[in-house]
């Protein structure tokens, strides 16, 4: 958890201020569910990005939520919010950046990852300036959690093909290039196929989530080559069983992890909480000095 000033909310005219609880921090480890043996699953996100592959109804979303839930109570933390259903994500949408909220719509989709991608460059000149590597928590430049609800939406589905493959190499580059400028992005895709996940895109994620998939084949393309062999496939995941997985890490073995829950009355909450903690911490700070690199609201 990181310190933080007091936040103090001012709930209208004639109501006594509220002081508001602790938050999180995205430098923390996000918890995810729990193992086989009932003990907290957390994986450190920084520096990483993450992979949710699965077929429908195994759980993507839902993972993607207990995610974006932490990301939203991290102030360290902007979240990019795409999700081509659009109700996926859509209850975080007051926690998101403004304009950083896409629903199904390839053209904002483009616009909104040019635009990361230039905030990367930004970032990269000035670490560069500063002769540093990477991004630090209380640094001048804040992390962006990226979450994309369906990856294959809009880099195989919509729009014309010369957009679609833009996209795609929009998300290749934020993937590749964002973790050491704290861009951190969640992609989930219900066709773990190799036209939307060659292995080249797949072995850039450091931690992958393998829901229940169709096939042998689909596991290993979300888990990496061989593993359905020595045994550890998505496939043999009951399909009554929702949330359950195969999680692995680069250079790590698959783990079975049921993931955390939240269902749509709670999520709302956490995200009512979330967005009033940001608004308080926006109106506290208007008057501090602008992010130096740029933020993508601004761009
Ligand atoms: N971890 C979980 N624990 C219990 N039920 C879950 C869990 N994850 C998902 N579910 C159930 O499965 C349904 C489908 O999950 P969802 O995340 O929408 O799947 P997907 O995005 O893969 O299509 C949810 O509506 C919920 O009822
Ligand atoms: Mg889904």
């Amino acid at each position: 958890m990181i310190a933080m000033p007091t936040l103090v909310a001012n709930t209208g005219p004639g109501s006594q201020p509220v002081t508001l609880g602790p938050v999180l921090s995205i430098f923390d480890p996000v918890h995810i569910g729990i193992d086989e043996f009932g003990q907290p699953v957390r994986v450190p996100l920084i520096y990483r990005n993450m992979l949710i592959g699965g077929e429908p109804g195994s759980g993507k979303s839902a993972l993607l939520n207990a995610i974006v839930a932490h990301a939203a109570l991290s102030l360290d933390c902007k979240l990019i919010l795409l999700d081509g259903k659009r109700v996926e994500l859509g209850q975080w949408r007051r926690c998101a950046e403004a304009g950083a909220f896409v629903g199904p719509n390839m053209d904002q989709a483009r616009k909104l990852l040019t635009r990361l991608q230039t905030m990367m460059d930004n970032r990269y000149t000035f670490l560069e300036e500063c002769e540093r590597r990477k991004v630090i928590p209380g640094d001048a430049f804040t992390p962006y959690l990226v979450a994309i609800d369906e990856i294959a939406y809009f880099s195989a589905t919509v729009g014309k093909k010369q957009d679609r493959e833009e996209f795609a190499a929009l998300l290749r580059d934020l993937v590749a290039r964002g973790r050491a400028v704290g861009i951190i992005v969640i992609a989930a895709t219900q066709r773990p196929s190799s036209d939307i996940i060659p292995t080249s895109l797949r072995d850039l994620f450091a931690w992958r989530f393998a829901g229940r998939c169709t096939s042998h084949s689909s596991s290993d393309i979300v888990l990496g080559h061989g593993w359905a062999q020595q045994g550890w496939t998505a496939n043999s995941i009951s399909p009554t069983n929702p949330g359950v997985g195969l999680l692995i890490a680069e250079g790590g073995t698959p783990q079975l992890v049921k993931s955390a829950y939240l269902d749509d009355a709670t999520c709302a909450a956490i995200a009512r909480y979330a967005a009033t903690l940001r608004n308080t911490v926006n109106q506290q700070a208007a008057t501090t000095p602008a992010d130096p690199a740029g933020g993508v609201s601004a761009a």
